[in-house]
């Protein structure tokens, strides 16, 4: 090992970054650069992979220029990645051969439906964990194959690699068409609703029942592990670790003990707990999905409540309802008004996830009186995200028997400090935030530092984590209880839209 710094990439829904840490877990840089959002049609939610592989390009050397560091100060690279998008490449050519269907995109649920009626379901539920749904990458792979003209023929002679986006990194980074290392790690593949969450292999008969070629899948690795040495982007520097987003920040806030859980706030709201060392399937909407693997180490499990739109809410007030013209703006506007004027806003723009799993639900705006002003609304799309945490925490306490004595949080929202003053509230809890609210990257770079020897063990890490905020709860019982039953209320109106 050498090099006194690891660095983190962090591919998310909006953006690319990378971030370059010290021994204590400080940032010391951070370079980003957002890439197109394509929403061809109502639903369908895509990205151009190969800008993002030239985003990634970018950011790394950006990266290092602004903390003056050499590649040689490198000791290790991690990815964290937006997690389901879903893309096919030519494995001669390095090149796409569709645009990558995202997480949030909803064009599948034809092929979901044909998975809950078929005969396979119970399969997928018992060797997954997860109920077949639209938010999984195997469906649209499925999609792909459809409709991208000689695609599955193709996928059988090994031409193409399938992948979700730290695949694609990670095969570009280690040479691409020239010797490019396919592989995926379990956090990843635990959604594709293709992999044993028990073996942590792809199994044959779920490939089978979505008539997936073998030919095409990566081999699944541990999260905490050299996956390859990079020769683009970072020449010579260990891909020391890979991990979907959400659990790069579990991993970040350094919840290894079963029962320690955090929020991640970003476009969509990711509350993980880690459940320990066995999956642990839910009765109540959440996702049984891995938490993390090191090589050599039994895998540890978590239980996840995923929320949609949270910061992607502000956007859209920001962006297509013009509302504001910047994102930190809204808590300007929201504190003008004391409530929402009985407003409430339920953003179901991709269906509703957890608990509810409703694909035909769209959002909706109830309680609209001559009353209510943008203000109000501000405040109304802030408390969209709080009481979306307060479904997912109940759900999650009467799944595990676990209650919730403070929720650690991080994400870009979390510099609200309305919303999360918001989310205490209506949890009855405090909120805490940990000095840097870039857990997703912190994750990263542990998992790259571990593998590497940068970092000797958890407890080093453990030892990183310092509190920078914490948001008391103050709203009466009373209040939060009528609060509650309106929000009830209003998801009801989103149901069955789509007909
Ligand atoms: O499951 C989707 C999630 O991984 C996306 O996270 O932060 O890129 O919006 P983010």
């Amino acid at each position: 090992m050498s090099g006194g710094y690891v660095a983190a990439i962090d591919q998310g829904t909006t953006s690319t970054r990378c971030l370059v840490f010290d021994h204590a877990g400080r940032m010391v840089s951070l370079a980003q650069h957002e890439h197109t959002q394509h929403f061809p049609r109502p639903g369908w939610a895509e990205h151009d992979a190969a800008e993002i592989w030239a985003n990634t390009q970018r950011v790394l050397p950006e990266a290092l220029a602004l903390a003056e560091l050499e590649v040689g100060d490198i000791a290790g690279v991690g990815i964290a990645n937006q997690r389901e998008t879903t893309l096919v490449w030519d494995r001669s050519t390095g090149r796409p051969v569709a645009p990558a269907i995202t997480w949030q995109d909803t064009r599948c649920a034809d092929i979901v439906a044909e998975m809950l009626r078929g005969p396979h379901v119970e399969l997928f539920e018992q060797v997954t964990g997860l109920t077949p749904a639209g938010y999984f990458a195997a469906p649209r792979l499925r999609w792909l194959l459809d409709h991208v003209p000689g695609l599955q023929r193709r996928a059988r002679t090994g031409q193409l690699a399938f992948g979700t986006v730290e695949s694609w990194l990670i095969w570009n980074l280690t040479g691409g068409p020239d010797g490019g290392v396919h592989v995926t790690d379990v956090t990843n593949a635990s959604r594709t609703l293709l992999m044993d969450a028990r073996t942590l292999s792809w199994d044959q008969r779920l490939l089978d029942a979505l008539d997936v070629p073998a030919e095409l899948m990566p081999e699944i690795r541990p999260n905490v592990e050299v996956h390859g040495t990079c020769r683009v982007g970072l020449p010579g520097v260990q891909i020391g670790g890979a991990f979907g987003d959400q659990q790069a920040a579990l991993f970040g806030q350094t919840c290894f003990a079963a029962g320690e859980a955090k929020c991640t706030y970003g476009t969509g709201a990711f509350l993980l707990m880690n459940t320990g060392e066995a999956p642990a399937p839910s009765a109540r909407g959440l996702l049984s999905t891995v938490a993390y693997a090191i090589e050599g180490e039994a895998p540890r499990y978590a239980t996840e409540g995923s929320i949609a739109v949270a910061g992607a809410l502000v956007q859209w007030f920001r962006d297509a309802l013009e509302m504001i013209g910047s994102a930190p703006e809204i808590e300007t506007l929201a504190r003008r008004v004391d409530d929402t004027g009985d407003c409430y806003v339920v953003p179901a723009f991709a269906g509703l996830f957890a608990p509810h799993w409703e694909p035909d639900a769209r959002g909706v705006i109830v309680g609209l009186t001559s009353y209510v002003t943008r203000a109000h609304l501000a405040r109304a799309v802030l408390e969209a995200t709080a009481w979306q945490t307060a479904e997912v925490v109940e759900a999650m306490t009467a799944d595990t028997g676990i209650a919730f004595t403070s929720l650690r949080v991080d994400g870009g929202m979390t510099t609200n400090h309305l919303a999360m003053q918001m989310v205490a509230d209506v949890l009855a809890v405090p909120v805490e935030r940990p000095l840097g609210s870039e857990s997703v990257s912190v994750g990263a770079a542990y998992a790259a530092g571990l593998a590497v020897g940068y970092w000797p063990d958890l407890e080093v890490l453990r030892a990183n984590w310092r509190r920078a905020a914490t948001w008391e709860p103050a709203m009466s019982a009373a209040s939060r209880r009528r609060g509650r039953a309106a929000w009830d209320r209003a998801v009801q109106r989103t149901r069955g839209w789509v007909v």
